[in-house]
């Protein structure tokens, strides 16, 4: 790809876009919160038209691509933002589009099968073929995505941030899948914001800033500083400082041997109990799958909770409604910022407000207070980074990790008393997760609660004081940060016990 240029109203979202691919590799492309990663390779599947420059693919040279001749190039892609049919099977919303026929035109599953089933068993992707998507996990609608690719003959496949919504065990296997595709000549573009997972995996790697080629290096020939700092464009503070924690007070939010329906037999709540502490950062690891969504929103009013009290504030708040809850003084950053995050359909100004609104300074009475919305998102838009930093810009057009930073802003700014912080960094770049951890340290500080859910180790280890680790439905072990280490969680997190 060179010289690409692509606006979008109010933006130009790459300006002068370098890319080039050999067959075999693993190439990463890294780059801040709305740098252009996403439509640089949307481009390249055809789904936008670039304004300027040119595609060349085997030699042959194209101004532009529709998603037909991507696809007929062998050229797949897994978005960020998963696009599988929900209610169909994973074997109809792998062959959709694409059905092998019988003579007189009705769809031959059985030979749609055998073809699939081919994909399962050279790359171990596993999946269920007749089971409803939207009853498997993220990783394996991760991995249906990928046989469709493969399916529609991909040579060339395109991860937007594949191992964002992975626990480390399945972020693992995704990368034997990814070997073993390399092997076979197949190559990979793969977007993320894991520095780590750059180093480990790839061949080379691309870094954009601003819509901007900046460099792209050999993974043997860098570091993680150096690439942070391509990135960004100054040094970036990996560590967070957790200086200055000051003391823990009273308990803020209590869970008393709660039971709660799980979406799995694994994730059902039996008998949870646990207490939380103003002025602390209580960590929850675990195994996505063992419970934590499901703690999570049976606190937060999403979720019927069958036994047991949870009490915030000294008030039951079981069973109540979310708003009901949120006015007893909760805040939740949830794990899903589309599904439960964001109205997609509003601007950044109306999504940060959307608590807010209801109260002084933005209204006195049953008015709003001219100007003070506006003073308010830009207020957020600045100490969270938000891009663009227009109050007025639709959110549905946000980057991923721009979106997740609006609902980050939005919860974190309520002060409440408790916090449920789920996955809070999910999709951010370096740069902005220093930010946001930041802010969540200084929350603390204030002397919130703050209940942290994270499928990265590191991040509990970083921001916790205190860990809870969760297996299969129940807390199986509570330590002090101070002294524990990704193995001894591990262990516990896989149903074993600290010796
Ligand atoms: N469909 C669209 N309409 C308008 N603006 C858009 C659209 N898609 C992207 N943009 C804008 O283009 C810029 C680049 O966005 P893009 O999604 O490519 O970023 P990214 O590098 O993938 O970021 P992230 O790491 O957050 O996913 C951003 O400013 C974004 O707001
Ligand atoms: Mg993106």
């Amino acid at each position: 790809m060179e010289a690409i240029v692509k606006d979008f109203p109010n933006v130009r979202a790459v300006d002068g876009g370098r890319f080039d691919l050999r067959a075999g590799e693993v190439h990463a492309l890294i780059g801040e919160n709305g740098a252009g990663k996403s439509t640089m390779m949307k481009t390249l599947y055809g789904l936008y038209a670039p304004e300027e420059g040119r595609i060349v693919v085997r030699g042959r040279s194209f101004e532009a691509l529709t998603p037909a001749e991507a696809i007929a190039l062998g050229i797949g892609m897994v978005h960020q933002e998963f696009m599988l049919v929900r209610e169909l099977t994973v074997l109809e919303n792998i062959i959709l589009g694409f059905e092998p026929r019988k003579s007189g035109g009705r769809i031959d599953f059985a030979e749609a099968e055998a073809r699939v089933r081919r994909f399962v068993d050279d790359y171990g992707l596993h999946v269920q073929l007749h089971k409803k998507v939207n009853a498997i996990s993220v990783g394996e609608a991760q991995r249906v995505e990928i046989i469709k690719a493969l399916y529609r003959g991909a040579e060339i496949l395109i991860l937007d941030e594949p191992t964002a919504v992975l626990t480390p065990q399945e972020a693992s296997r995704l990368f034997e899948i990814l070997k073993t595709l390399t092997a076979s000549g197949k190559s990979v573009v793969f977007i993320t914001h894991k520095l780590r997972e750059v180093m480990a995996l790839s061949d080379r790697v691309t870094v954009m800033r601003q819509g901007r080629h900046v460099a792209t290096v050999d993974v043997s020939a860098t570091s993680i500083p150096e690439l942070a700092r391509l990135m960004v464009g100054r040094d970036v503070f990996l560590g967070v400082d957790r200086s200055g924690h000051g003391s823990v007070g009273d308990v803020a939010l209590s869970v008393e041997d709660v039971f709660v329906p799980g979406d799995k037999e694994l994730s059902k709540l039996r008998g949870v109990s646990f207490e939380l502490r103003r002025g602390e950062i209580l960590g929850l690891a675990g195994i996505d799958g063992n419970g934590q969504s499901e703690l999570v929103e049976a606190i937060a009013g999403l979720r019927p909770v069958e036994r047991g009290r949870i009490r915030l504030g000294g008030r039951e708040i079981q069973n109540r409604r979310p708003l009901e809850v949120r006015a007893a003084g909760l805040a939740h950053i949830p794990e899903d910022r589309n599904f439960r995050g964001l109205n997609r359909a509003m601007s950044i100004e109306e999504n940060l407000a959307g608590m807010a609104f209801r109260r002084a300074p933005l209204s006195r009475g049953p008015l709003l207070v001219a100007g003070a919305l506006r003073r308010f998102a830009r207020r957020l838009i600045e100490t969270f980074d938000i891009r663009p930093a227009r109050p007025e810009a639709a959110t549905a057009h946000l980057s991923g990790g721009n979106a997740q930073k609006v609902v980050v802003a939005r919860e974190v700014d309520e002060e409440a008393q408790v916090l449920l912080a789920a996955q809070p960094t999910r999709g951010v770049d370096v740069g902005s997760i220093e930010n946001i951890r930041r802010e969540l340290i200084r929350a603390r500080d204030r002397g919130a609660a703050i209940l942290l859910v994270s499928a990265d180790l590191e991040e509990i280890l970083s921001l916790s004081d205190r860990i809870a680790v969760m297996y299969e439905g129940q807390i199986t072990g509570l330590l002090d940060a101070e002294g524990a280490d990704e193995e001894s969680l591990g262990l516990l997190m896989t149903g074993g016990a600290l010796p």
